[in-house]
């Protein structure tokens, strides 16, 4: 399977923080944003990812991220120049996806929960059309919303009901079998002017061929698309570090954790990064330990 990481679109209710910075470089806590969906990717068992962001931005998350073969990973990236929707990511990734299944994560969205590897790769392996990632909110009428029936199997996806028909929201992590890339040329842009993954995924189920698995109590789900939610994020993450001892989405830890990299690749990393930073420090003393 291979990763698509959704990096572009607009950022408007973020302005003027978004005005001139990409929403997904700006910092949750002490890193950028952007390593949370992309530690997500790498947790789950991915190596080659393609990046999708807007021309204005695309420098700049090379520069953050280069290659990737620092961290055992082939970064690709590509420019989705206008944002035309989530969807149309499928159909950029077309190529680099060539035979393999695809996993696309939003570059907005931040999970993190003990059981969250393992859940991924169990999809990963039985994924035939479209499989995506429900959990509970208290308030479903913000989000695309699961449909379940009495046995709890995905039958409908609404986007923004105002009578939500669950609590279970589907979050922005989503993994599809590869000839299912190509219903992203089925649909037609919404209202909007966007080609929703909703409708992607709303065909998909109307198929038969659509599953949810439910993220439950022991994970968590964020999104820092709004200037509170960008703060709660960071408080989350800060409170959850310092508490525990722990770093959340450190690629370079993750890298060696996953086997990317091994322990000469890890000390060279701990050493362009300065030990007068937290997380340089936390990588220090993965190699120390
Ligand atoms: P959204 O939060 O729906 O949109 P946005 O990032 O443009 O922000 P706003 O609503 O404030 O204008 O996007 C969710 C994620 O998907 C986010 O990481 C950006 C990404 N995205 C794209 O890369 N291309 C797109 O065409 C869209 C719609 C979103």
């Amino acid at each position: 399977m291979r990763g698509i990481l959704l990096a572009g679109g607009s950022g408007t209710r973020l302005l003027p923080l978004t005005t001139i910075n990409s929403k997904q470089l700006l910092p949750v806590y002490d890193k950028p944003l952007v390593y949370y969906p992309l530690s997500v990717l790498m947790l789950a068992g991915m190596r080659e990812i393609l990046v999708i962001t807007n021309s204005l931005h695309i420098e700049s998350f090379r520069s953050l991220l280069g290659d990737g073969s620092h961290l055992g990973l082939d970064l690709q990236y590509a420019v989705q120049d206008e944002p035309r929707g989530i969807a149309e990511s499928l159909l950029i990734g077309r190529e680099f996806a060539g035979d393999e299944d695809v996993c696309l994560i939003l570059g907005d969205n931040i999970f993190y929960g003990q059981g969250l590897p393992a859940a991924l790769h169990n999809a990963a392996e039985t994924v035939d059309g479209c499989t995506v990632f429900g959990y509970p909110v208290s308030d479903p009428e913000r989000f695309g919303v699961a449909v379940l029936d009495g046995d709890g199997e995905l039958v409908d996806i609404v986007e923004k009901p105002t009578a939500p028909p669950s609590n279970i929201a589907v979050t922005g992590l989503y993994m599809y079998s590869n000839d299912a890339l190509g219903y992203a040329e089925k649909i037609s842009p919404s209202a909007r002017g966007e080609l929703e993954i909703s409708d992607v995924n709303r065909l998909l189920v109307q198929e038969g061929r659509g599953r949810i698995v439910q993220l439950g109590r022991g994970n968590a789900w964020l999104d820092a698309g709004t200037h509170d939610s960008l703060l709660e994020a960071s408080q989350y993450v800060q409170v959850l570090q310092k508490r525990q001892g722990m770093q959340i989405a450190c690629l370079e830890e993750t890298a060696f954790r996953m086997g990317y990299i091994g322990m000469d690749q890890l000390s060279e990393l701990a050493d362009r990064l300065s030990t007068g930073s937290m997380y340089g420090r936390h990588v220090r003393s993965l190699v120390e330990a």
